[in-house]
């Protein structure tokens, strides 16, 4: 089987957390994948994949996780052709409820405008918040995640999430 691509960024632990949950399971599942912290990797390793999962928490009020903001220009060059991915992120929609997983947004729509196939959709009901930049229609380009304000249900969302990615690679 084709090995899965992870490349997370984390600052206070949450995304790496989680990060670790999906390595687990995907490993659990029969799945080969390797794990990249951004901090320490080039953007075009991703290219070295045909199936990638990409977490980033939002940050500074709307922003990426400060390591993907520091190699967000050349992954905006990236050319996904071929290349499948999932995206998931970690925000609060208590704090930052008009900027709620503005990351996942941030770093999907590159993907699909340079020709990536994105899987991994996830529905908005369950949480509370004035806006996003995740949003494509009533679903967010990726999983969203709030341990700031959620954190009983992270778990049991990235289970359901983990199985429909597994069943779309
Ligand atoms: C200064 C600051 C700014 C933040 N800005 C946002 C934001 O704009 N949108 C959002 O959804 N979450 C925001 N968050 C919440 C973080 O995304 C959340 O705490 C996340 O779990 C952090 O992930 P990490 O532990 O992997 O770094 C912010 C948090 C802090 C401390």
């Amino acid at each position: 089987m084709e090995k899965i691509g992870l490349f997370w960024g984390s600052t206070t632990g949450n995304q790496e957390e989680a990060s670790k949950f999906l390595i687990d399971y995907m490993t659990s599942e029969g799945f080969k994948i390797d794990s990249h912290d951004i901090r320490s990797t080039n953007p075009s390793e991703m290219l070295n994949y045909k199936k990638l999962i990409i977490g980033c928490p939002t940050w500074n009020v709307g922003e990426l996780q400060e390591d993907w903001e520091n190699i967000y220009e050349e992954y905006k060059k990236l050319d996904f052709t071929g290349i499948k991915a999932a995206f998931f992120g970690c925000g609060d929609q208590v704090g930052y409820s008009d900027n709620f997983l503005d990351a996942i947004g941030l770093l999907a729509k590159p993907f699909i405008n340079n020709n990536g196939q994105l899987i991994g959709r996830w529905s908005t009901d369950g949480y509370e918040f004035d806006a996003s930049l995740a949003l494509d229609g009533d679903e967010f380009l990726g999983l969203g995640l709030d341990n700031d304000n959620q954190e009983d249900e992270t778990e049991e969302r990235l289970i359901i999430w983990a199985e429909i990615i597994r069943d779309d690679f």
